[in-house]
């Protein structure tokens, strides 16, 4: 071969080969409804890094955090178009599509963060996953959380009939809607950006909250009593569209789905880690405490599962399932 001949094949090795490379490489784009500060933010920060280095810097992704992209339905909207690659979403979010979701918002359906983390990392948990790319145009990678859901109100709430006629704010979905107007109490739904501003002006009387949220969003500022209920847990779940899904190599799905679901298993963990040191935290503040179990909420349950028994099929299921792994 002359040299000129062996230049050019050389050259056009070297092209065809990079335009391969350019044609798979992706700058994808995650949107979580969370603040840079939240534990969810920080694991798309450092599942965008990972990705990054074990794709040897052919992919990345670019997060939009604090609702920059919209509001969950409308990142619904875009994941389904394929107009957003990436999400970490509210399990809150699914369920208002896919009513079966709302089985995880069973009142007391686990006690506490270790068994809401057992239970997510169930087969029965993540088989549900698999509902998505058809009813929803999403593929569920695994699941986060943000522990268990409290009460921090302007007043003390001592008794169940405290919560009558209270305005208190909720995620917008409708399982956690149907529990407090079975408190006879007036949910009003907000989303996480709004609930500083609404607490402090009085547009509502008590929040739905983590405490992790409650801490880093200082929503403790603004009211100083917390009723300890863990009366739900609040799952979370790493997207991609559906769409884009499609377009990647078998390679490139294996590398996002372990990448990102490692992450968001650390956020499970993280939640576990911290749970305990943050409920100390709050009692240390001088807040006025209240605990509640499953007995203070009796009548709001059994209110609650006559409508959710037939929404959400798999609340049967999940609940054997959380009944055999607390036993163990
Ligand atoms: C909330 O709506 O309360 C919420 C959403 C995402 C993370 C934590 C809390």
């Amino acid at each position: 071969m002359t040299s000129l001949k062996a230049f050019l094949v050389t050259a056009v090795a070297t092209t065809l080969s990079m335009s391969a490379l350019t044609a798979q490489a992706r700058d994808f784009r995650l949107g979580l409804i969370t603040p840079p500060a939240h534990l969810w933010t920080q694991a798309a920060e450092s599942f965008a890094e990972e990705l990054n280095e074990r794709s040897e810097g052919q992919h990345s992704v670019s997060i939009f955090p604090s609702q920059q992209l919209g509001n969950e339905a409308q990142m619904v909207q875009q994941l389904q178009a394929g107009s957003l690659d990436m999400a970490f979403l509210t399990i809150a979010e699914i369920s208002n599509r896919l009513p079966d979701f709302g089985a995880l918002y069973a009142p007391y359906l686990v006690e506490n963060v270790d068994q809401a983390a057992a239970l997510l990392r169930s087969d029965t948990a993540t088989g549900m996953l698999d509902q998505l790319p058809s009813l929803a145009g999403l593929v569920g990678i695994g699941y986060g959380m943000a522990g268990m859901r409290q009460v921090l109100s302007r007043t003390p709430i001592e008794t169940a009939q405290d919560l009558r006629g209270k305005k208190i704010r909720i995620t917008p979905f409708d399982p956690i809607r149907d529990f407090y107007l079975a408190a006879d109490s007036a949910p009003t739904p907000l989303p996480l950006p709004a609930v500083y501003d609404a607490l402090a002006n009085g547009q509502v009387d008590a929040i739905d909250m983590d405490f992790d949220s409650i801490l880093i969003l200082k929503f403790h500022e603004q009211a100083d009593n917390l009723l300890i209920s863990n009366h739900m847990m609040f799952p979370m779940v790493g997207v991609v569209s559906a769409r884009v899904w499609r377009e990647l190599s078998a390679e490139d799905r294996e590398l996002v789905e372990a990448t990102m679901s490692s992450h968001l298993d650390g956020v499970i963990t993280a939640f576990q880690q911290q749970d305990a040191e943050q409920e100390a935290e709050l009692r240390g503040m001088g807040i006025n405490i209240v605990e509640a179990d499953d007995a203070f909420f009796r009548g709001v349950i059994e209110a609650w599962e006559s409508v959710w028994a037939a929404e959400a099929p798999s609340l049967a299921v999940l609940r054997e399932t959380a009944a055999r792994l607390n036993s163990q």
